[in-house]
């Protein structure tokens, strides 16, 4: 039986801690004549998990010294008027970061809107030029968890430089971007990773091999026990809610690590809540304030 010290990597702890480094960012920018960033967040229609990510933008942008200005539109905008919002917010001087909540309803390409939005102001990485920057190792944003996956293996001094990474997911939000910047000859990277995603066969062979685990696949406790080697490094990106009956609101939030059985097995390991969703958030405002500087900056 394999007996490891397991340490919890803690979005509470480190986020707090870059939350903190960009006040005073902002706070020296502004000292300095620069302008406050302002992030400008477009949601389509009344998601309740949408709902709940922008409004946690919202209030950290209020928290950290940034303004905000939150655009709702009915689900049944068209994709044509929502690309118009898009242009007006481009054209905005006093914008420098613009974000589309996703998904977006059925009729409208998300592919289409993310095209329209200008690229100085993509502070979700997801524009096909800062993807094709992030690919080629060119300074840009990169995308929100991505990036706050980085930032949270960086605090915690780990180096992964020759480990074995599975990337669980192959979103263009989380599970491609990933494996890029695992990959990359840098620190947090220099990994060798392998991406799996619906329709890999034995996927626990792959896991087996781990070093590293990161899981975005949006299934409830997806990673068990039995997929993770001893020792092995765990980041669960998922957040899936999940019935339970002692709650008070009927559900509760689990990621798509079975937390429970796997974390006795890891050297380090993410809680859902309180692990990479707050990182995100991270992700995000460091964007927002290199938009507003590169934009407005002498
Ligand atoms: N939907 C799920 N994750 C994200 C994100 O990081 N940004 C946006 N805009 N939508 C999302």
């Amino acid at each position: 039986m394999y007996i490891c010290h397991m340490q919890l990597l803690d979005g509470v702890l480190v986020s707090a801690h870059i939350k903190e480094q960009i006040k005073t960012e902002v706070k020296e920018w502004q000292a300095g004549g620069g302008k406050k960033p302002h992030l400008a967040a477009i949601l389509v229609g009344n998601n309740p998990a949408s709902e709940a990510y922008v409004g946690s933008k919202v209030k950290h942008c209020e928290e950290l010294g940034f303004d905000s200005t939150l655009l709702r539109f009915d689900a049944a905008i068209t994709e044509q008027d929502l690309i118009k919002e898009v242009e007006r917010l481009n054209n905005d001087d006093n914008i420098d970061g613009i974000l589309v909540q996703l998904p977006l309803p059925g009729h409208i390409s998300g592919d289409s809107v993310i095209n329209a939005i200008a690229q100085g102001k993509d502070v979700d990485g997801f524009h096909p030029v800062s993807v094709g920057k992030m690919l080629l190792g060119q300074p840009t944003f990169l995308p929100a968890t991505p990036y706050g996956i980085m930032l949270m293996l960086e605090y915690y001094n780990i180096n992964t430089a020759g480990m074995n990474c599975v990337v669980i997911g192959r979103s263009n939000i989380v599970g491609t971007p990933m494996t890029i910047l695992m990959s990359r000859n840098a620190n947090p990277g220099n990994a060798t990773v392998t991406m799996c995603h619906s329709k890999t066969k034995n996927l626990k062979e792959f896991t087996l091999n781990a070093d590293i685990i990161i899981a975005a696949i949006g299934r409830p406790k997806y990673v068990t026990a039995d997929m993770v080697k001893p020792g092995a490094i765990i980041i669960d990106v998922g957040i899936n809610r999940i019935d339970d009956a002692s709650k008070k609101s009927g559900s509760r939030l689990v990621g798509d690590v079975d937390f429970d059985n796997v974390a006795p097995l890891c050297s380090y390991i993410t809680p859902v809540p309180k692990g990479v969703g707050l990182m995100t958030i991270c992700g995000l405002m460091k964007n927002t304030l290199l938009a507003a500087k590169l934009r407005t900056g002498k």
